[in-house]
């Protein structure tokens, strides 16, 4: 059977449904679990958060402000410059620059760019998976559609719709797909995408149970029909909201609800991808 490339973005039309908080503690489920180097890509250039998640110690390489993916898909530093150390063993870091410099340099870039940027893209992950030893590459993208985050979906072979349960939002996320999917999964024959419900309300009674049973399972089919598959419903977790305004938050191996559904995730696209 033919594998697909170990990558793994996640993506959503709408900010905040908790793409960089599940990125995270899957790269960091990968390489504490499983044991295997694990990068994850900061590639929300416009809002960058990984440094405060990932980089509260000072690292062993060099911290140009030129070492990001940015710069790297610009071409104007190589691979190893960008991959950091993190505290956490085995998990690696490819940092985005400061939001006004992301801002800056999307700003101005036209079609051909964005082309070449996605050719570089590839060369990366050949290279961080056949050169510098890396087993999984975890992609944080930025929200909405954009070129940037449609080439960071194209980019890699998985990827995880991060989907909160507000109408308007599903509503637009679906439509969005409806064009996208079909062209991306003919581009790659062993292309896998999922979604995942994410801060998902405890319903309080039999009423809210079957309501919110009827309004995620309507969606779940229409995802499904698509071509998207199912992975969990990881709860709305009041202490990860409240532990991510401490200092050292972000990763959440401790909180069961979360982590469970991470390692669950995770399980399901290693399975569903034959890696
Ligand atoms: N399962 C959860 N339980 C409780 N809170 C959550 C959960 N998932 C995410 N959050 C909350 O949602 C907020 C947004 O999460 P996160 O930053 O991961 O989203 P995002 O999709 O990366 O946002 P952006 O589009 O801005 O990049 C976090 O600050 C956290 O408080
Ligand atoms: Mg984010």
């Amino acid at each position: 059977m033919v594998k697909n490339t170990p990558t793994i973005t996640t993506y959503s039309t709408r900010g905040g449904s908790g793409k960089t908080l599940i990125s995270v503690n899957l790269a960091y489920w990968f390489a504490s679990k499983l044991g295997k180097k694990t990068v994850i890509v900061d590639a929300d250039i416009e809002a960058p958060s990984l440094d405060r998640i990932l980089l509260s110690k000072p690292t062993k390489k060099d911290f140009s402000p030129e070492h990001t993916w940015v710069h790297y898909l610009d071409g104007v530093t190589d691979i190893e410059n960008i991959l950091l150390e993190t505290e956490y063993d085995n998990l690696y870091l490819i940092r985005s620059p400061p939001p006004e410099i992301g801002k800056r340099f999307l700003s101005n870039k036209r079609q051909e760019w964005w082309a070449t940027a996605l050719k570089r893209g590839i060369i990366a992950q050949q290279e961080l998976l056949n050169k510098l030893g890396i087993d999984w590459i975890i992609i944080d993208n930025q929200s909405g559609i954009s070129m940037n985050s449609v080439n960071h979906m194209a980019l890699a072979d998985n990827s995880l719709l991060v989907l909160r349960p507000a109408n308007y939002g599903v509503d637009a996320t679906f439509e969005f797909l409806r064009e996208m999917i079909s062209i991306l999964q003919a581009t790659v024959q062993t292309r896998q995408d999922f979604f995942v419900w994410n801060q998902v309300p405890q319903p309080q009674n039999n009423y809210e149970e079957k309501l919110l049973d009827k309004f995620l399972g309507e969606w779940d089919d229409f995802f499904i029909k698509m071509g998207v598959k199912p992975t969990i419903r990881i709860p709305y977790v009041h202490s990860v909201s409240i532990e991510l305004l401490g200092k050292n938050a972000g990763i959440f191996s401790h909180i069961k609800e979360f982590y469970e559904g991470i390692e669950l995730i995770a399980k399901k696209i290693i399975d569903s991808s034959n890696l």
